[in-house]
């Protein structure tokens, strides 16, 4: 999921949303990622992925207008989803969801919550890339109302693997 240039126009919704805009169900909070939270969001991302993100890369997105992460916590993080946004575009760059925390609907708040504040910076489609095996990630998508648009061929490495494109309108 490659980063987009030359982002402009939108209201730099994660700073704002640093502001103390947060969203709460029972104990879990979603609110955007700050500094405190890179080195779980950056050992997550390593036991979750091949090809993880640094702590440098997340921690130079909170300077960055066009990106947002989200985390969920429950004192501990439950999961995080990023995206990066392009004119009016969104592509979710990132979610991942503690194991032990899994099918507890903390991957779907995220999402939802991800897809209320894009609505609000006035991105009208989000977009992104899952591989072809993941199950788990392609049912999470098709029930937030993401349809597939393609497939990219030999997108992912380690392992090499297709991704399907998926896409809604917001
Ligand atoms: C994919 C992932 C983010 C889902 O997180 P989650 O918090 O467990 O997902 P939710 O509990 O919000 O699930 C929402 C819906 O997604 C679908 N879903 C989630 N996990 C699923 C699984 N293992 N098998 C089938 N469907 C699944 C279901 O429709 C589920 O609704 P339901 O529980 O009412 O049936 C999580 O499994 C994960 O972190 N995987 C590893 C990282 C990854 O693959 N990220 C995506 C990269 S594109």
């Amino acid at each position: 999921m490659a980063k987009a240039q030359g982002m402009a126009e939108h209201e730099p919704v994660g700073r704002a949303a640093a502001d103390g805009c947060t969203a709460s169900i029972g104990q879990m909070t979603i609110r955007p990622m700050t500094e405190e939270d890179i080195r779980e969001v950056a050992a997550l991302e390593a036991e979750t992925f091949s090809m993880p993100w640094s702590k440098k890369s997340l921690m130079e997105t909170l300077c960055q207008e066009e990106m947002l992460f989200l985390v969920a916590r429950e004192k501990a993080l439950l999961g995080y989803a990023g995206v990066c946004m392009s004119l009016d575009e969104g592509e979710i760059t990132n979610v991942a969801v503690r194991e032990n925390a899994r099918r507890r609907g903390v991957a779907r708040r995220l999402l939802e919550e991800l897809t209320a504040r894009m609505a609000e910076a006035n991105i009208c489609r989000l977009v992104l890339e899952v591989r072809v095996s993941n199950t788990a990630a392609m049912k999470l998508y098709e029930s937030c109302g993401f349809a597939i648009a393609g497939t990219r061929k030999r997108f992912y490495e380690r392992p090499v693997e297709d991704a399907w494109v998926m896409n809604k309108s917001i």
